[in-house]
């Protein structure tokens, strides 16, 4: 079972926070997701917490969960922000947070998009590759400004993850590869208008071991030795994002040894060390809320079938992943073994096989569990269902921080040109 501390049963009833589900479920209808803002804030200062020996910035990846009333739970806690586009740096910028405090990760940077970072003057970019490390130039040359560069650097690790979710292979698009570093930030220390300040890596997603991170921090120290060697000025280290969370019965390191890692590898160069994560300051503080739309007997199974589907939550489908399935309300203690499913017109719509849930029947509430982060934010539209709302619980209290959207103004955001 999953430590979900912040999504508690009182007389079998599960709550978020004080808030008891069913509340919110009568006032905004299912599928909704649900934040609890304690365990955001939490989660937090657990890496504040943990990295109190070192210089750090804590940069939230955006991605896991860029809406506004998430990011300005982390701004006002003094977060940073990890950033992939220029949506995500106007989002993180719309809740407060500081351009100063904002790293610009991603393989495919537009030139309009460097342009608007450097305009807002972030952190550091975090560049992927030398014709990226051009073009920054180019464009910061034109605007007469200097760009701050880290270049990630792929360091050949294997994370033990999800193959779709694992960036520091060699094979994977990410980063300049470890053996031609040495001779990128050569080129990068050439360009007039670059400011090589640091060295990035980040070796893939839901680690549940510290011997990869530990491996690809070694091999990054080494390359800051030896780039400082070759006369480069090297202050910052990003360590990337990572940490993974129990969905089901993982056991994840904590935070304070996933500090003290990057302590032991890369302490002794004095650098401000940069963290990026995202599913775990968000992962276990959230929840998809569903309604049990038909129990269905097949032939050789019952199936439980959901008002939320894969368009809402498409980690199972995409990632094989588990999530816990569990009824809001217990009162019926009787396990039954279903396969969970979403109304969307596809086999894949699966959440869960053969499951053991409590004995369900129409109209009951679920709860899919740890959907905190990679939830809402990977949404569609598909088979024009409706975006989920989502709601934010503080103590006894809760807000929709996303209304769900109508059907009119989905409809109409398409556009009929005459000659059809
Ligand atoms: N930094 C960079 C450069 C990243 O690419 C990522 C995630 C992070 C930080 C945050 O990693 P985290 O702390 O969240 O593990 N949609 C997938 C996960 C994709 C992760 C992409 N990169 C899923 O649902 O599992």
């Amino acid at each position: 079972m999953t430590t979900q501390k912040y999504f508690p049963y009182v007389n079998n009833k599960m709550f978020a926070e004080d808030v008891d589900l069913n509340d919110i479920a009568a006032q905004v209808g299912t599928p909704f997701y649900c934040y609890s803002n304690t365990a955001i804030g939490q989660n937090y200062q657990d890496y504040q917490q943990a990295f109190l020996a070192q210089e750090t910035l804590i940069c939230y990846a955006v991605k896991a969960n860029g809406n506004q009333a998430v990011l300005s739970t982390l701004a006002k806690l003094g977060s940073g922000a990890d950033v992939v586009s220029e949506g995500e740096i106007r989002r993180a910028r719309a809740a407060g947070i500081p351009a100063n405090k904002i790293v610009y990760s991603g393989v495919a940077k537009a030139e309009s998009e460097i342009e608007y970072a450097l305009a807002e003057g972030i952190f550091q970019f975090n560049v992927e590759s030398e014709p990226e490390l051009e073009l920054i130039n180019q464009v910061a040359s034109r605007l007469n400004k200097t760009a701050a560069i880290a270049l990630r650097i792929n360091p050949d690790v294997c994370a033990n993850t999800h193959a779709k979710i694992s960036t520091g292979k060699s094979e994977n698009k990410f980063g300049v590869p470890i053996s031609k570093a040495r001779l990128a930030y050569q080129q990068a220390a050439k360009l007039p208008n670059i400011k090589v300040q640091g060295v990035d890596v980040h070796i893939g997603s839901q680690l549940t071991q510290l011997a990869p991170f530990e491996e690809a921090y070694k091999r990054i120290a080494q390359l800051v030795t030896d780039l400082r060697e070759d006369g480069h000025d090297i202050s910052v280290i990003d360590i990337g994002g990572g940490l993974g969370i129990t969905y089901h019965d993982e056991s994840i390191p904590a935070k304070q040894a996933y500090a003290d890692i990057a302590k032991a590898q890369l302490g002794h160069l004095h650098c401000k060390i940069v963290i990026e994560p995202g599913r775990s300051l968000l992962g276990n503080a959230g929840i998809l809320v569903s309604s049990v739309v038909f129990v269905k007997t097949g032939e050789e199974r019952q199936f439980l079938i959901l008002d939320a589907g894969m368009n809402d939550l498409i980690r199972p489908s995409m990632y094989e992943a588990y999530h816990e399935i569990l009824a809001v309300n217990k009162a019926n203690s009787a396990l039954k073994t279903y396969d969970v499913v979403g109304p969307v017109c596809e086999t894949g719509d699966t959440f869960a096989k053969a499951r053991q849930v409590s004995e369900s029947k129409s109209g009951d509430l679920i709860a899919i569990m740890s959907c905190g982060a990679y939830g809402a934010v990977m949404a569609s539209t598909y088979n024009t269902r409706m975006l989920a709302p989502e709601v934010m619980v503080k103590d006894n209290e809760f807000a929709v921080v996303r209304q769900r959207p109508n059907y009119q103004d989905v409809i109409n955001a398409d556009l009929v040109p005459d000659w059809v």
